[in-house]
């Protein structure tokens, strides 16, 4: 089998920074290949390259033994028959899946669209993939998974034969990650190539074939993925050992006081009688499947969103009236969202501004705000965290996904509420930096604060937790204490269905 893709001496600049740096390797035709590397590497970059979203670089791209320099990821579609999956994907809700899908080349009769043809051509795609939507249906009724399934659908429906998926599997269900994997199989199969970014390593193992390490912009090497251990490739990404699955180090001074107290919470649709304390000092994680209702809950006890019943009592006094997240605050309790996109960081604003602006306060000098302060803080989670690159000063927009979460976890670290609620807090963040994440969070309950931690993800409930509350289906189905009842199998269970 040929090549379908082959990187030769790709070098790429942004003002300051020299972030792809000779960059050769080779993907074959029909293969699975990963590209890994911590927050920062590069791999999102060099994507874009391939895929003419960047069309100034230095080296070249050969697809098919060609050379191609795109003018824009359209092009690259139509002209090269290479597509990109994005995680989050870009849809227009108000069409339907087929217009979506043949955006700009829709089948037409005459001048007008062709819509029985669309619907029948879209139709045949989505069957193929097993989606359980049609050509018809309205976009804004999928769910994020359907939304991504849509992309691979306009990528078959242009014939391409690359296929790159960018962390797609970050906001799936766990049954749409498995229709995800049965697609990316099939592919496989039909002889497409794709190229596959996650930090998630277990879905290494699963699906690729082939694995590609950047590290700090730089190829490191390329590797079989079977007959490698999960511990070589942290590795060979960090360049030093990591331990692979991250953990509490210290146990924390958990109190008998409770600072958070929900008695029979409801809404209408996604969760039903909830009952939990959260104690003075320590961290409670919150498990379950994307979906499982724990986001609702944290955006009701944050007054985000409106309850149905039940109470919820904040250091002693019962909530009543109007209640949101202003409020909130001020009452010592903050929530870090899902969704970084939303709840976000000003766009125009540098790293140490955006990790400033919940905490203003502590910057003041008389009535005046000190800069150096807000450096100084900035600095102090860039280096703990390990961020990439070491600017505070940078406009965190212009920062790569995993580091513009650490961005934002650092302005919930820094500020003066004494209830955090982290939701997802290390979605898209590498393994190394995870660990990190943990040390800080450790040190926040030292400081007599308190924490949930709301995950997907069970070796990251399972290692920073002190207690975990499973839910599944908006139901609380178990509650575990650290060391006593920590157990992988039956904490699934209790997720899945609650035996
Ligand atoms: N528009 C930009 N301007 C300046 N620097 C940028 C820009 N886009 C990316 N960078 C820098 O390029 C480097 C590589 O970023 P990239 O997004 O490719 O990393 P990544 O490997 O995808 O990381 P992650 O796992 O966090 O998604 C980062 O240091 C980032 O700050
Ligand atoms: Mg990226």
């Amino acid at each position: 089998m040929g090549n379908a893709v082959e990187f030769v001496k790709i070098n790429k600049y942004f003002p300051g920074v020299h972030v792809l740096k000779d960059i050769s390797f080779t993907v074959k035709e029909g293969e699975v290949h990963a590209l890994l590397g911590e927050n920062g590497a590069g791999k999102s970059t060099l994507l874009n390259i391939l895929h003419g979203v960047y069309t100034e670089y230095e080296g070249s791209v050969l697809l098919h033994e060609k050379k191609v320099s795109f003018k824009n990821p359209n092009d690259a579609i139509l002209n090269g028959k290479i597509s990109k999956v994005h995680q989050e994907t870009m849809v227009v809700e108000d069409l339907t899946v087929g217009q979506n899908v043949t955006l700009g080349y829709e089948p037409r009769k005459g001048t007008f669209i062709d819509f029985g043809r669309m619907n029948r051509e879209v139709d045949a795609i989505l069957e193929e993939l097993n989606c359980n939507f049609r050509s018809a249906d309205l976009v804004s009724s999928l769910t994020a998974g359907g939304k991504q399934m849509l992309a691979i659908a306009k990528a078959l429906f242009h014939h391409s034969t690359i296929i790159s998926l960018d962390e797609p599997t970050a906001s799936l269900t766990m049954r749409e990650t498995e229709a995800l994997f049965q697609v990316i199989e099939k592919l496989r199969k039909d002889g497409v190539t794709v190229l596959y970014v996650s930090h998630r390593l277990e879905e290494i193992f699963q699906i690729c074939d082939r694995a590609t390490i950047l590290r700090d912009g730089e190829y490191i090497e390329t590797l079989d993925v079977k007959g490698t251990t999960r511990e070589e490739l942290i590795h060979s990404m960090v360049g030093r050992s990591v331990a692979a699955v991250a953990s509490r180090l210290k146990p924390s001074p958990k109190t008998d006081e409770v600072v958070l107290k929900v008695e029979h919470l409801s809404n209408e649709h996604d969760f039903h009688d909830i009952n939990f304390e959260l104690h003075k000092g320590e961290i409670l994680g919150f498990f379950g499947l994307v979906g499982a209702g724990r986001t609702e809950i944290m955006r009701t006890i944050m007054g985000v969103d409106q309850k149905t019943g039940g109470t919820v009592t904040l250091k002693g006094e019962e909530i009543k009236g109007s209640w949101n997240s202003t409020k909130a605050l001020k009452k010592g309790i903050g929530l870090l969202p899902e969704d970084r996109k939303t709840q976000g960081f000003m766009n125009l604003s540098m790293n140490y501004d955006n990790i400033a602006i919940s905490s203003l306060g502590k910057y003041m000098k008389g009535p005046f705000v000190d800069e150096s302060k807000k450096i100084k803080n900035a600095e102090r989670y860039f280096e703990e965290m390990d961020v990439h690159p070491r600017r505070v000063d940078y406009l965190t927009k212009n920062m790569s996904g995993g580091n513009q979460q650490k961005v934002i976890l650092a302005r919930w670290m820094s500020t003066d509420v004494d209830i955090i609620i982290f939701d997802e807090p290390t979605k898209g963040v590498d393994v190394a930096a995870k660990a990190e994440i943990y040390r800080l969070m450790e040190e926040l309950v030292a400081e007599g604060k308190s924490l949930i931690v709301v995950s997907s993800e069970l070796p990251e409930a399972m290692g920073i937790s002190d207690r975990i509350i499973v839910m599944s289906e908006g139901r609380i189905t178990a509650e575990l204490e650290s060391n006593v009842d920590f157990e992988t199998d039956s904490i699934l269970d209790f997720a899945i269905g609650g035996k």
